[in-house]
């Protein structure tokens, strides 16, 4: 994506003008120090702004240090990325902050090229983390900035392939400024995009302050830029989730430590989606007494490549639960352990079960009976 026209240095002044007037508060803008603005970077990388703000809080309430969070033990870290999702990206975090205290005396270094080294850290963060908390004059390309550049220019070109991106780096390194304006400018970029520029549903041209130099604009193309190719399908993966319980205490199992959501908690289950009767028998199969089933509902989550559709049950354990697993209370699961959001729909189903019965070993209610 290039700049033929030369819009850029316009482009730059009326931005600049137009974020200072129009920046919305985040908790990261009060005080955009190196690892506050590295922190905040990743956790907007796949989550949106007003998911993100109560995490980032809690997360730096705990860890308000890059020597703390290279210290924080696995599991706390987890429980602190919940709700966020791509755990790995915690993991880098700390990969990260590790290296940071060991190479460079736990201050991150200024230089993009340089942050680049770090675990998780890619041309976009090495670029936000330069320009916001040290002024470089780099940018920091997201998919924002892309749908912004593709319709500013009309371009056609396909703003998911890695050169078009590189391009649009190269046009804007070119004539980037420094200190407060590069800060100003990469946030004021992204913005744009989120409030103006909008990915879903129609811009809001006649309030952007790229209006009389945008070629979409000209052209009443901005409905059909940005260009992407089409995306791979997901996977689908169906499952059975089993709520295994005492009325008090619930069986999680740890996830293997590769692959998708790697050493997380998860409720256990079965493949496919089974009825009631089905995860009966089974369960019975392989040892495990029960004397209660109910169903606990479907669900779906998305990840990027693959999707879970899901059936849940409630199981009242009979006996113990299975070798292996661990059997917290509802309270210390809660609080210890990070189960990801793709249970989400069984965890409520828990939580709901506390607030209307409380736990107790009798808990639970009948429904199918073991066979
Ligand atoms: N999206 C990602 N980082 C951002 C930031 N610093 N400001 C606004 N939107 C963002």
């Amino acid at each position: 994506m290039k700049d033929e026209k030369g819009l850029l240095p316009a482009v730059i002044e009326r931005i600049l003008v137009w974020y200072r007037g129009s920046r919305r508060s985040m908790p990261w803008r009060d005080d955009p120090s190196p690892y506050h603005v590295w922190l905040s970077e990743i956790m907007l990388q796949q989550t949106r702004i007003e998911a993100a703000a109560p995490c980032y809080r809690r997360f730096l309430g705990e860890l308000p240090t890059v020597e703390a969070l290279a210290a924080c033990g696995e599991e706390k870290l987890m429980k602190l990325w919940q709700g966020l999702g791509y755990y790995s990206r915690a993991r880098n975090l700390k990969k990260a902050a590790i290296l940071t205290v060991e190479k460079y005396g736990g201050k991150l270094p200024d230089e993009a090229s340089e942050l680049r080294k770090l675990p998780g850290v890619g041309a976009y963060t090495a670029g936000a983390i330069a320009s916001i908390a040290f002024g470089k004059p780099e940018p920091a390309v997201d998919g924002n900035v892309m749908r912004v550049l593709s319709r500013l220019f009309a371009s056609e070109e396909d703003v998911l392939d890695p050169r078009v991106r590189r391009d649009a780096e190269e046009a804007l390194r070119a004539v980037y400024p420094a200190g407060r304006d590069a800060a100003d400018l990469t946030q004021g970029l992204m913005e744009l995009g989120e409030v103006i520029c909008i990915p879903n549903g129609v811009p809001l041209c006649d309030r952007c302050p790229l209006r009389t130099l945008c070629e979409a604009e000209k052209r009443g193309a901005q409905n059909e830029l940005p260009k992407r190719s089409p995306k791979k399908e997901r996977r689908i993966e169906e499952k059975t989730v089993l709520i295994l319980t005492d009325g008090r205490r619930f069986a999680l199992q740890k996830r293997a430590e590769t692959g998708l959501l790697a050493g997380l908690w998860e409720l256990p289950s079965f493949p496919g989606r089974l009825t009631a009767e089905e995860t009966g028998r089974l369960l019975s199969e392989q040892g495990i007494a029960w004397d209660g089933i109910r169903p606990a509902g479907e669900a779906v989550h998305l990840f990027t490549h693959v999707e879970w559709r899901m059936t849940g049950y409630w199981i009242r354990l009979s006996g113990l639960p299975p070798a292996g697993l661990v059997f917290p209370d509802g309270e210390t699961l809660f609080r210890d352990y990070a189960v990801p959001s793709a249970f989400r729909r069984y965890l409520d189903f828990i939580r709901k079960e506390f607030n209307e019965y409380g736990f107790s070993p009798s808990g639970g209610k009948g429904g199918v009976d073991p066979t």
